[in-house]
């Protein structure tokens, strides 16, 4: 939610936070703007839209500086437009602030600097912050890293900012709160960033700042100090990103490019964690952990959106191959509730950014009541993977579009081995099961490769279906939640109505809305409810609807029953998941593209939900 970006060096700073801001816009697109500091001053410049009306706006301009900072936003106070897009000016235009978060008491703030004779161009809680800052510096009379320090210990919301000075061409202050923030550190040049994206063809130092920190870069040195004015000692961490893999490759979307990279990303989830042959499995981060998963009497899972729906599938591979009690929540309600946790509950967090607020603050309950917390986490070093007791991620490599595809193969991926080892040291799966299923697994990146190559059927299909107004998605047993990513994915890309059913449960109501005109999707696979979701399609068509069907290669029952059919090759039932959710995803994507959407950026999302 929301990108900043921020470099101070030998380099022109302007090209550089542009490059950076495009990398990060998947956090948001509503608006963009930069500042610049030269021998003309400090200078903002910003627009509403995307980083390229931004760029657009600053063509022709001469904009030497050596310093600079931007900002993409994802709106949550005022309404996106040039005034409330960042970075903003203090009321005396000492300072710039950018900032990804939210500033809860920012209306007690502003009514005090109100008082005080201040004005504001914009209705953020940003630019209140940086009149806040620039205050406490003016009238306190220390420096700007103690005005920054006291007016960030009145505040209360998640940030992460960085401020550049109208008196300092070497200065960046930036700190984090709840907001990811990493600071890169090259050859005599500096980099602060929501993500690594935007510093790696820098350099591949960086130190991800915690909580209540403050980086101080100034005079070419990085020093970090706690809000309660502790000096501590940066950890600078190694990258491991490269550059290809946060670019489009030749793919026409981001979208596109992680669907097809599916059956590399499954395999990498379980690279060294699985041996076949002997029946080998392990998992490095939960090693000490095990005996405790295993003795588990209940699992909470939480998670939002896709992660929870790769919850929901886990819940029904822990508790077959488990036998332990799973929950699944929402953690947007886990939350504000008073959850029942007891002694011997583990909680596992799913999150491919590591950074949704909800996520984090689900956690945060949980471990103030006593429970394990386990991470399964996509972003290496996130906050969720630094805040839970141990974990296991997925490593399916950066994922930028906005709609979840290969983070949620792969945390199924991770999810079942995590339920296999458990059991395993459980002693409550035989040993023939055991390497039948892990052979299984490592022969899924090769099934979905040949799902894969079902792209062109399903685009015939998209086609034909590109103007529908609703579509229902119906599944059973582990494909019920496949149901209801199908039907997110179609929604949030092609902003076509879609909802997710147990196939079961449309006759409970759903039913009323099937006629001619209602695309039904159902995942009818050779499986312990084939027979019952054959039923339920046959429901379906005696009230006209058009089913399109995701059928068991070889099938010749259903192909003279519904109206289209995309097979898929045979798989284990606890598996099926991995296979049976790739064409729903090309679906949503073809229908999207045809509508003309922008499949990567759809309206409204953010790729990671800082904010609550
Ligand atoms: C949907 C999607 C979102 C995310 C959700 C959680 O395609 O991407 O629903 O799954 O915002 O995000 P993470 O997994 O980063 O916690």
């Amino acid at each position: 939610m929301c990108g900043i970006v921020a470099y101070v060096g030998h380099r022109e700073a302007c090209p550089l936070v542009i490059k950076g801001l495009k990398r990060l816009e998947y956090r948001g697109y509503d608006s963009a703007g930069v500042a610049l500091l030269n021998g003309d001053g400090l200078k903002v410049y910003k627009k509403k839209g995307k980083v390229s009306a931004l760029e657009h706006e600053l063509s022709g301009r001469t904009l030497h500086a050596k310093i600079g900072m931007g900002h993409t936003r994802w709106a949550t106070h005022g309404e996106p437009n040039d005034v409330n897009a960042h970075p903003h000016y203090s009321f005396h235009r000492k300072l710039a602030i950018i900032h990804n978060g939210i500033i809860e008491n920012y209306a007690a703030i502003k009514e005090n600097l109100l008082r005080k004779g201040h004005t504001f161009a914009s209705e953020t809680d940003t630019e209140v912050l940086g009149q806040f800052i620039e205050d406490i510096w003016e009238n306190q009379g220390g420096t700007l890293e103690e005005a920054v320090r006291l007016a960030l210990q009145e505040v209360v919301g998640a940030y992460a900012i960085v401020i550049m000075t109208e008196d300092d061409p070497t200065q960046l202050i930036a700190a984090r709160k709840g907001s990811p923030l990493v600071i890169g550190i090259g050859e005599g040049e500096f980099f602060c960033a929501s993500d690594a994206t935007p510093i790696i063809e820098y350099t591949k130092d960086v130190v991800y700042l915690n909580d209540y920190e403050i980086a101080v870069i100034k005079d070419g040195a990085l020093r970090i100090v706690t809000l309660d004015n502790t000096t501590t000692t940066p950890y600078v961490h190694k990258v491991e990103l490269e550059l290809e893999a946060i670019e489009k490759g030749g793919f026409d979307h981001f979208m596109l490019k992680e669907i097809f990279e599916q059956p590399r990303s499954i395999a990498d989830s379980m690279r060294g964690r699985v041996n076949a042959d002997e029946g080998h499995l392990q998992l490095g981060g939960l090693r000490d952990y095990l005996d405790k998963l295993a003795a588990s009497k209940r699992i909470v899972i939480v998670g939002c959106g896709t992660s929870w729906h790769a919850g929901l599938v886990a819940e029904y591979i822990f508790e077959e191959l488990a036998r332990i009690p799973v929950e699944v929540e929402y953690a947007s309600e886990f939350r504000y509730r008073n959850p029942i946790i007891s002694e011997g509950d583990i909680v596992i967090a799913i999150s491919q950014s590591g950074e949704t607020a909800d996520t984090l603050a689900a956690i945060e309950l949980a471990k103030s009541k006593g429970a394990t917390i386990f991470g399964v986490c996509n972003v290496v070093g996130s906050s969720i993977a630094r805040a839970t007791h141990a974990g296991a991620y997925t490593h399916a490599g950066p994922e930028i579009g906005v709609a979840s595809t290969k983070a949620f193969t792969a945390q199924v991926t991770v999810l079942t081995l995590m339920a296999l080892a458990a059991a395993q040291r459980k002693g409550v799966i035989a040993d023939s099961l055991l390497r039948q299923l892990l052979a299984e697994l490592e022969s899924i990146p090769a099934k979905v490769e040949k799902v894969l190559q079902a792209a062109e059927k399903i685009k015939e299909i998209a086609y034909i279906f590109t103007y529908a107004r609703n579509f229902i998605y119906l599944g059973r047993g582990l494909n019920f939640p496949v149901a209801l990513e199908g039907a997110l994915k179609l929604k949030e890309i092609s902003y076509i109505h879609a909802e997710g059913y147990p196939a079961a449960e449309m006759k409970h109501g759903p039913i009323a809305l099937i006629d001619e005109d209602m695309p039904v999707v159902v995942i009818a696979t050779k499986d312990s409810s084939y027979e019952k979701v054959v039923s339920n399609i046959q429901e379906v068509k005696a009230r006209k609807g058009r089913v399109i069907a995701i059928t068991t290669e070889g099938d010749t029952q259903l192909p003279d029953m519904v109206d289209f059919t995309i097979e898929i090759p045979k798989v284990h039932e606890i598996l099926m998941p991995l296979v049976s959710v790739v064409p729903l995803q090309l679906l949503a994507y073809d229908i999207a593209v045809m509508r003309g959407r922008n499949v990567d950026q759809p309206r409204n999302l953010a790729k990671s939900v800082t904010v609550e």
